[in-house]
């Protein structure tokens, strides 16, 4: 069950934009930038002090969105995620506790893997879609080409260090169906409160052709 609603979220767009937003009040401007330019599928990393809150005024500002949380290190942090409202779940490794919460809670997971074992060790527990993380430093687009051999039926979202211009490699991969990447919520942009600059970063981000969309 959760194979599918994982693989329903990674299709919506080519592009999940990772997004640490410090400041609150830039919670909602971002959210509403990123979707006007064609993403809607919208991960918070719980690394600030009030990402929580983040994804609820997201939710809030952008029903359509499909609004995430990210970072999610345990199975403590994964249940305040979806009692805030997050309707998927990325961590940037695999543990069976993070696993089962996802499980009980009935949210999609995208668990983070770099080795055949990671994998061997999410199949084990249900999973068949995961984050492929840190991307570019655990072998890149050919270690994806390489699993595709021992594991068919797995797909990734590669993230960490993918970018605009490394991006359609990957996505020219059929057994990858969407990126993560941090570089559409440019730093400067949100400080600046330059959402048009956002909404073109997304833009270019959502025009990404993908080998597996259907
Ligand atoms: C993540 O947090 O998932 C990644 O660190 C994002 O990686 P990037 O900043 O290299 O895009």
């Amino acid at each position: 069950m959760s194979t599918i609603a994982a693989e329903y979220v990674m299709r919506i767009s080519p592009v999940i934009p990772v997004l640490t937003v410090p400041d609150v009040a830039h919670a909602a401007p971002l959210a509403s930038a990123l979707v006007a330019g064609g993403l809607r599928v919208l991960e918070v990393t719980l690394r600030t002090p009030d990402a929580l809150q983040v994804v609820r005024e997201m939710a809030a500002a952008c029903p359509d969105a499909v609004i995430g949380a990210g970072t999610v290190l345990n199975a403590d942090a994964l249940k305040r995620a979806v009692d805030a409202g997050a309707r998927f779940i990325v961590s940037p490794g695999l543990t069976k506790a993070v696993a089962r919460a996802a499980e009980a809670a009935g949210v999609p997971l995208l668990a983070g893997v770099a080795t055949a074992t990671d994998i061997m060790r999410g199949l084990d527990l249900g999973l068949t879609r995961f984050k492929f993380f840190p991307a570019e430093t655990s072998g890149g687009a050919p270690a994806i080409a390489a699993f595709a051999g021992p594991f068919g039926e797995v797909a990734f979202c590669p993230t960490g260090g993918v970018t605009l211009d490394n991006a359609p490699r990957y996505l020219g991969m059929k057994n990858v169906l969407c990126v993560g990447g941090s570089w559409i919520c440019s730093k400067d942009a949100v400080e600046a409160g330059d959402w048009a600059r956002i909404t073109a970063l997304s833009k270019g981000a959502a025009a990404l052709a993908r080998a597996a969309a259907g």
